[in-house]
């Protein structure tokens, strides 16, 4: 469930919007009840979310938000705290027990005890690592978010997943737990590269297909404004996605069933990243496993053809990715098979039977999925004809 702290709408308004996960559904449980705050300018909120209690902090970022940190960081001490900064990878690169380990050293080094906290300043992998390493120091201290990606605003940093890497693959390992509170700052979305604005769009209209159609409309109203980082409706689209986050994960903490409709679009973007060995951004491959599912819930008479055509539209719209190539069925299937979503042999997808009504379908004929990646496929390289 979800508050705001100012009234009417929130994308005209100046004051910081304050969304809170878990709150008033009576399951989530001690650990929920924390604030999404979302605005501009919003460092000075910091040390109310580090908490009275804490005396060091310790600020994690990557190497391409060093400055961001020192601010951060700088802010903390004048507040009294005793802070320090632990510089990571960046992306990806920073997902490593190896990096865990080095932030759990700084943490030693520095006499940190269990009133103490991390804080989070980067994109979803930094939330992540950060989560991580705040769950397991102490068996789990205060650890605040503050997003800097469009993904991480929406997504990572809300709901308490954390994890890191293997050799195995992506988050094999980490465990939940939640922040004490978020701070997503649209001031720090300036910097961020155009290609990773629009790939966290992605979930964005996940989002509106998934739960709330304003989403949907407020891209088609005005496709541009909704990936430029200062407009109002861009601020909107964040709040209502990340309502739409804090509504699921409220009411399914430990993932049990209902934050399955979340993986809309997933089952093939997961099936595709992998194939890609992760070169292609996330949210790039669930723009095409939207269109999949669409097309997959249009096949089996649950979506009609208008809902199944707009996500092409709205994604399109966005420069998003709705095809792929035609020559990888057979690594696309195996991907398929490993979705955590499947019980046994049978495999099941997240599909719409209309705008807001997701549901797990099970699949018990897969030559189905092969009929409908023909309907995303594209030549893999151009036909050269006489
Ligand atoms: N825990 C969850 O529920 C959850 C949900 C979704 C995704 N994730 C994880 O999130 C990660 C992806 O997150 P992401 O898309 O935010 O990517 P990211 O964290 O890898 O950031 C992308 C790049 O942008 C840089 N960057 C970050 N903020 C910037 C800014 N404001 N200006 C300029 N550069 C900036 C980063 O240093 C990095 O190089 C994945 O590891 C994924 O597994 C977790």
């Amino acid at each position: 469930m979800s508050e705001s702290a100012s009234e009417g709408s929130a994308a005209a308004a100046a004051e910081p919007t304050v969304i809170t996960v878990g709150q008033g559904n009576g399951t989530g449980g001690p650990e929920l009840g924390y604030g999404v705050v979302v605005g501009n300018g919003l460092l000075a909120r910091l040390p109310e979310l580090v908490g009275a209690q804490a005396e060091r902090v310790l600020v994690i970022h990557p190497r391409a938000l060093r400055a961001t940190g020192d601010v951060v960081r700088e802010d903390l001490e004048k507040a009294g705290y005793q802070a320090v900064t632990a510089e990571i990878p960046d992306a990806e690169e920073g997902k490593h027990i190896q990096v865990a380990a080095f932030c759990w050293q700084v943490l030693g080094q520095n006499d940190f005890t269990r009133t103490d906290a991390v804080v989070a300043v980067g994109g979803g992998a930094v939330t992540d690592l950060a989560g991580f390493v705040a769950a397991t120091w102490l068996r789990g201290i205060r650890v605040v978010h503050m997003p800097t990606t469009l993904l991480g605003m929406v997504d990572a940093a809300v709901g308490g997943k954390t994890g890191i890497n293997t050799a195995e693959g992506k988050n094999l390992v980490g465990s939940f737990h939640q922040p004490a509170g978020v701070l997503a700052d649209l001031d720090t979305l300036a910097t961020l590269p155009r290609n990773e604005l629009v790939a966290g769009l992605a979930e964005v209209v996940k989002c509106g297909f998934i739960a709330d159609e304003r989403i949907l409309e407020i891209i088609e109203e005005n496709p541009e404004a909704a990936q430029t980082p200062e407009s109002a409706e861009l601020r909107e689209l964040i709040e209502r996605a990340i309502r739409v986050k804090a509504s699921v994960v409220g009411q399914d903490v430990r993932e049990a069933g209902l934050r399955e409709s979340l993986n809309y679009g997933h089952t093939l973007g997961h099936a595709i990243e992998h194939a890609e060995r992760y070169q292609w951004r996330h949210g790039a491959a669930v723009s095409v496993g939207m269109i999949f599912a669409a097309e997959l819930a249009r096949s089996l008479g649950r979506l009609s053809d208008g809902d199944a055509d707009r996500h092409r539209e709205v994604l399109t719209s966005l420069g998003l990715p709705v095809s792929y190539r035609d020559d990888r069925w057979n690594q696309l299937l195996e991907g398929i098979r490993r979705d955590k979503k499947n019980r046994g042999e049978t495999l099941r997808f997240v599909l719409l039977s209309g705008i807001g009504k997701p549901a797990t379908v099970e699949i018990p004929d897969p030559s189905i999925l092969f009929a409908t990646y023909q309907e995303i496929a594209e030549p893999a390289s151009p036909t050269i004809s006489l």
